[in-house]
């Protein structure tokens, strides 16, 4: 099957998926309408990039399939929890997986019994602080692929949303934090440390900023590093801090480690 037609199929399916859920309330549906469209851009994104990758055409189609179901149990979760807060309910990638078995939807395009271990473990890993070890080389690939996929997004919505705040508060993007006037010790800590800041020690907007800019030191391909780069996530992100000598350097630092990523390797 050509490119064109697994996705035209996948998204029909996808579609007809989210139209089912009758009944829900406006605040309900803007937010079915930001994570489905949140799903076809990592989806196209994913595609994107397994191709630069120059993998193989299977792995091309499974890296769509993973990128447009990678967040299916969203649905679900939102109606019957009405929140996106994994803590308040359930862990959204593993009930993605359970969804995309629910409905039987790897069988419903003629996946191959060897790629199901691989799209449930890339799904239900994609939210995970770190991915487990004992991957195999094509788990691992798909894997990262969907994490940066994923993550790449959210910085895309983040930046705009920041830079066009005032316009409609999304207390599912920034969590409902006081704005804070500096960043944390703890979490400054992390990130001049080229760690990943941890969600225990955020405690303002400007620390979810902070953690926002860490996930470079998560993300795996170079192709990820040039298109934060490229649309400028990062900086967009930094243009809505306060700056000070602290902000200044965590900037700087975060810029200089993707620009080595892109320049040396
Ligand atoms: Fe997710």
């Amino acid at each position: 099957m050509i490119m064109e037609d697994w996705v035209n199929n996948l998204n029909t399916w996808f579609n007809s998926y989210c139209e089912n859920f009758k009944e829900l309330t406006d605040e309900q549906k803007r937010n079915f309408d930001i994570k489905r469209d949140h799903s076809f851009r990592v989806a196209d994104f994913s595609v994107q990039l397994a191709e630069k990758l120059e993998f193989s055409f299977e792995e091309q189609k499974l890296a769509y399939f993973i990128g447009l179901f990678h967040d299916i149990g969203r649905f679900n979760q939102l109606v019957e929890f009405n929140t996106f807060d994994d803590l308040k309910s359930v862990d959204h990638a593993e009930y993605s997986v359970k969804v995309l078995k629910d409905e039987d939807v790897l069988a419903k395009f003629e996946i191959e019994i060897e790629n199901e271990k691989l799209i449930f473990i890339s799904i239900a890993n994609h939210n995970k602080l770190k991915l487990p070890e004992n991957l195999s080389e094509q788990e691992l690939k798909l894997a990262r692929l969907i994490r940066d996929a994923d993550k790449i997004d959210i910085l895309k919505v983040l930046s705009e949303y920041y830079s066009t705040r005032n316009v409609n508060a999304n207390h599912t993007l920034t969590w409902d934090l006081p704005k804070g006037s500096s960043v944390s010790k703890a979490v400054s800590k992390e990130v001049l440390d080229g760690k990943l800041v941890s969600k225990k020690n955020v405690v303002s907007e400007i620390d979810v900023k902070i953690m926002q800019m860490s996930w470079v030191y998560d993300l795996n391909y170079r192709s990820s590093f040039e298109k934060l780069l490229k649309k400028r996530f990062i900086e967009t992100i930094y243009n809505t801090l306060p700056k000070n000598d602290l902000v200044i350097e965590i900037y700087r630092k975060v810029k200089v480690y993707s620009e080595n990523i892109i320049y040396n390797s």
